[in-house]
């Protein structure tokens, strides 16, 4: 028994209440970091990891005041896996908030699982075009792109550089469809069209037969979506099957991003869409490139800046909350009105909360995408069927 009398009992309690209030915003801010670390995406997912964990220690560690604390979680960029994986960093880790992934079936599952949940969510990659569409929500945000958008902008190039019919090549599944389905839209407003449209399984590499298929076809071009440790090996395929010196092969900047040491010359040459170079030479992204390759030892890719803005997206909303990441509305209304300082060149979000950003025309020279300019300036996601 305790000898405090009642008013005292309820003075500790307020006092241990407020106490508990006050260690809820100095805890540690636990960030559940959901990316592929193995399988074709890998590499991907070490940039994002290293572009996020860059800019964090950048402001000395803490955002708005709060250490971060790290749960990761490897998706192997499975969609059968996704949702018991988000669940595991929402349900067991009680993470504060999700910052995944790179494939966009997984990330439409997280999505799902982060509106259920009400738990935020900061999309550093994956294109899904219901994430910022269909699904969109005040807790979730997007760092990086959609299908569209690269897409979309490579159609409109292909038609003005005088193509007339198209193969595509992809894989079946979100993002391959999508990324098709964008560059068809701005092929065929400029008089395109797509004759054949070419697919494989995910995260399948078996191009010969269907290299073949393209030979005998003989395209004025052939539109690609692929990326990583696959896109080296298309590129490759593509050179070695002599495609290369008849047929202009376009696609979106991840066929050629975080690639061209493994490609070499068989990437020489080829132009693709994208919100990132290798030769901005801006000030904002040289002394991005230059911290990353001193942290790192490695050159960024398009990747890299995904990873590194979520990092000043979620400080953005820390800031204007006090680092309390629980005042959604607050969070929102700060990322809405931000003009976010990005190595690419500074964006702002769409109402569907995707980037509003210049998507880039780069041709590879060398070991670098150089920036040979703006195929479509400040283009906005139609967030088609968002209603927020
Ligand atoms: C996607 O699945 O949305 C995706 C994957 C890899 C990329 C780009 C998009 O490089």
């Amino acid at each position: 028994m305790t000898s405090k009398t009642l008013p005292a009992l309820v003075a500790a309690a307020a006092a241990a209440l407020i106490a508990t209030g006050a260690t809820a915003q100095s805890a540690k801010l636990k960030v559940g970091l959901m990316l592929p670390y193995t399988g074709t995406f890998a590499a991907l997912g070490v940039a994002i990891e290293n572009g996020f964990r860059l800019y964090v220690a950048e402001q000395g560690g803490k955002l708005a005041g709060r250490e971060l604390e790290f749960v990761k979680v490897d998706d192997e960029s499975d969609p059968s896996k996704a949702t018991d994986n988000i669940n595991k960093l929402i349900k067991r880790d009680n993470v504060d908030l999700v910052v995944g992934t790179v494939h966009s079936g997984v990330a439409l599952a997280m999505a799902k699982a982060a509106k259920d949940s009400g738990t935020m969510l900061i999309v550093p990659n994956a294109g899904a075009d219901a994430v910022t569409g269909a699904m969109c929500a005040p807790h979730i945000f997007r760092s990086s792109f959609s299908n569209w958008q690269p897409a979309y902008a490579m159609g409109e190039v292909a038609s003005k550089r005088g193509a007339r019919k198209a193969v595509t090549i992809t894989w079946a599944y979100a993002a391959g469809n999508e990324s098709v389905k964008g560059f068809r839209e701005g092929f065929e407003k400029g008089g395109g069209q797509i004759v054949k449209e070419l697919n494989l399984p995910f995260p399948g590499v078996e191009f010969q037969a269907l290299l073949t298929e393209i030979a005998s076809i003989k395209p004025d071009a052939v539109y690609t979506f692929f990326a990583g440790g696959a896109a080296v090996k298309f590129v490759k395929d593509y050179a070695a099957a002599g495609l290369k010196k008849s047929i202009p092969l376009y696609g979106p900047g991840f066929i050629t991003d975080g690639t061209l040491e493994a490609q070499g010359a068989d990437a020489d040459g080829l132009l693709t869409t994208l919100h990132y170079g290798d030769s901005l030479n801006t000030p904002r992204d040289n002394a991005f490139r230059l911290a990353y390759a001193k942290a790192y030892k490695l050159q960024p890719d398009v990747y890299a800046v995904q990873g590194y803005d979520a990092a000043q997206m979620l400080a953005i909303g820390l800031k204007a909350t006090n680092g309390d990441i629980g005042k959604k509305a607050e969070f929102a209304a700060a990322l809405e009105k931000a003009r976010i300082d990005s190595p690419r060149g500074p964006f702002v979000l769409g109402k569907s909360h995707n980037p509003v950003q210049d998507i880039y025309l780069r041709q590879v020279v060398g070991k670098e995408n150089k920036v040979i300019g703006v195929a479509s300036k400040a283009l906005a996601d139609p967030g088609r069927g968002c209603n927020m």
